[in-house]
């Protein structure tokens, strides 16, 4: 059978997985580089992973995620730069003053961005700003340096790396509502800020069933403001074990989301989280709920797998 790699290029859109760098060989490796032509590091390249002490970095792990992309002709979504979580016990807990904690966001965007020069097509600058009701997310960087710690790490990344695409990143957006109308708000600010973003990713978590009708509808909007979307995260979820009219529902899902993307022109591709269900995040995360990708715990392909295929088909 065709690589979904292939069904996806011929229609002009990306198709990636996150990895860990523990996982390039083997089974997983194998399927990942003969399905898939984008990678994002699971967790490789975020702030605890690099520097986990104050200026002593780690790439290693990074690095062989990039080496392998390179080998196999797949391009890296690197994730992510600013973010509340995962962050070294260094900075959280260190005594900072502002204008100390603004300078070390902006060396560590610069840092990271430097080393990745030429080798990341996407960056996910700024990850989850937003909580579900639409307001800014208290974390770190909101509490202490206010809003414009974002256009700040935006214009630090792209003075770092000015060929690199510059995302926006969170989930719970991907439906119109207040949520994804914040980010609206302010991707719409950081435009005529003239802030170098280039576009939004929408993470794509869903539980079963409930791909929001509007979700096309809604990447279009974002497409408007003269911004690139693409779809960063997908899963969907279910209770497990999983029955066969679940794995058909989901099957439904995954097809709605591969032609919401299919279907807007600055879609430039979905990435899903993990590819097999026996490495996906969310029994960690979701007691009781699992199943959430295209292939199941022994790496065969579920229905879903089958629904991608057949949506980058579809005329
Ligand atoms: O590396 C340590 C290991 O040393 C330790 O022994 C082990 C014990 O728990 O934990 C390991 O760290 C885990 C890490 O993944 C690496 O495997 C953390 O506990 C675990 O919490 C962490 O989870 C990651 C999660 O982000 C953290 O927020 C998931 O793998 C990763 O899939 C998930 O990804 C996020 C995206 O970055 C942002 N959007 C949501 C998405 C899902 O939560």
């Amino acid at each position: 059978t065709v690589p979904l790699r292939d069904l996806a290029a011929a229609r002009g859109i990306h198709l990636g997985t996150a990895l860990a760098a523990t996982r390039l060989t083997g089974t997983p490796g194998s399927i990942a580089a003969r399905q898939f032509d984008a990678v994002t590091p699971e967790n490789e390249m975020k702030w605890e992973s690099v520097e986990p002490e104050r200026g002593t970095y780690d790439w290693a792990a990074g690095d062989a995620i990039v080496a392998f992309a390179k080998a196999h002709g797949m391009q890296v979504r690197g994730h992510n730069l600013v973010w509340h979580s995962q962050l070294p016990e260094w900075l959280t807990t260190g005594d900072f003053s502002d204008d100390e904690l603004r300078a070390v966001m902006l060396k560590h965007v610069t840092d990271e961005v430097t080393h990745y020069k030429g080798r990341i097509a996407a960056w996910d600058v700024v990850n989850e700003p937003f909580t579900d009701d639409g307001g800014y997310r208290a974390g770190l960087w909101y509490r202490r340096l206010g809003v414009s710690y974002i256009a700040d790490a935006f214009r630090a990344a792209h003075a770092a790396d000015p060929a690199a695409k510059l995302y926006l990143n969170d989930y719970g957006i991907e439906g119109i509502g207040p949520k994804s109308d914040a980010m609206y708000a302010l991707a719409t600010s950081l435009k005529q800020q003239g802030v170098p973003i280039d576009g939004v990713g929408f993470q794509a978590h869903f539980a079963l069933g409930r791909v929001p009708a509007d979700f096309r509808a809604n990447l279009q909007r974002f497409a408007g403001l003269g911004l690139d979307v693409a779809v960063t995260e997908l899963d969907v979820r279910m209770p497990t074990p999983p029955d066969a009219a679940s794995l058909r529902q989901q099957a439904d899902d995954y097809d709605a989301v591969l032609r919401a993307c299919l279907a807007v022109a600055r879609c430039r591709g979905v990435t899903v989280w993990g590819f097999s269900d026996a490495t996906s995040w969310v029994p960690g995360a979701f007691h009781g709920q699992g199943a959430a990708t295209p292939y199941d715990a022994h790496y065969r392909p579920k229905p879903a797998y089958d629904a991608i295929a057949a949506a980058l088909l579809a005329g």
